[in-house]
């Protein structure tokens, strides 16, 4: 690799031939100095802070490794086949940050989590904006198959209040560990899958299905990374929920069930103790709706608390 290419600029206060400090460099130095010095000229002062780091922990990655032509290649072709791996309801790109801990470095950084609100963690790759809309308590499972489950809860406010208008996205796995967009999505639709919004008692419940622990898709190109590396592919079982209401913080964050056998182990380093819940077992009974129940079916009940913005 040479600088020979590269033009000079003028308006530098830099030779080609030095380094940022005016040592002299390595050629592949004078690269990367070259690259920063172009990339000084982006208007937007965050962009450039941003782009600035980039570079310089890119390539010094890339020299630290010593980057071969064909690590580079391969990666290159992966990132091509990532984006083929993606569609409406599922980011490959997601699945490789969440298995890279990036998703939830991001998450625990900017999260504000003051004592007693509700932490956050990761968004994950199945998200889908315009989920079909449900009255509260209404059953959500549709196509979902497994053991039948009643959620329910509050949203609350720091200060203890109920809070209205919050619309409350909820998305889960089945018995089999998928998700709908995993299972003819065009064709059949969501299921277990909803969006609700609470009234003035800021009380959110649903019927669904219990969600299973599951592995990372096994059909793209994050599940290769993980069976090349670490073999940790498993998710605990989880209810995925993301609450935006009025005057408070928006949240994206799961509830774990407590029984499940790979809490210590996500593939996605999501497990925040305050999210591990119980999803309590029953054989028959009453549900708390007043549904007579029959066989096995379990019950969540767990307060959200916002923090205000
Ligand atoms: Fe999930």
């Amino acid at each position: 690799m040479t600088t020979d290419h590269l033009p000079t600029h003028r308006a530098s206060t830099h030779t080609p031939n030095t380094t940022r400090d005016g040592s002299p460099g390595s050629a592949t130095d004078r690269l990367t100095q070259e690259v920063l010095r172009r990339f000084e000229l982006t208007p937007d002062p965050r962009l450039r802070d941003v782009m600035r780091s980039l570079i310089e922990h890119l390539h010094a990655f890339a020299k630290e490794v010593k980057l071969r032509p064909e690590e580079w290649l391969l990666a290159m072709k992966t990132l091509e086949e990532t984006g083929r791996w993606c569609a409406p309801g599922r980011n490959e790109f997601i699945i490789f940050s969440d298995v890279l801990g990036l998703s939830m470095l991001t998450v625990m950084q900017n999260a504000a989590s003051p004592p007693g609100a509700t932490e956050a963690t990761v968004m994950g790759p199945f998200l889908v904006e315009g989920a079909p809309q449900f009255a509260m308590g209404a059953d959500i499972s549709a196509a979902a198959v497994g053991t039948p489950l009643h959620a329910q809860g509050r949203v609350l406010d720091l200060q203890g209040h109920p809070v209205a208008n919050a619309v409350i996205d909820v998305w889960h796995s089945d018995e089999r560990g998928l998700y709908d967009v995993q299972d003819g999505f065009e064709e059949n639709g969501a299921w277990a899958r909803g969006q609700f919004t609470t009234g003035a008692d800021g009380h959110w419940r649903f019927w669904s299905v219990m969600p299973v622990d599951y592995p990372v898709p096994q059909d793209g190109t994050a599940i290769e990374l993980l069976r090349a590396t670490t073999g940790r592919s498993m998710r605990p079982a989880h209810l995925h929920f993301r609450i935006v209401a009025p005057g408070q913080q928006p949240l994206v964050t799961h509830l774990f069930d407590r029984l499940s056998t790979v809490l210590t182990e996500d593939a996605v380093y999501g497990v925040r103790p305050t999210l591990v819940v119980d999803f309590r077992r029953h054989d028959g009974g009453t549900a708390p709706d007043g549904r007579p129940m029959e066989g096995h079916w379990c019950a969540l009940q767990h307060d959200f608390v916002l923090t205000g913005v």
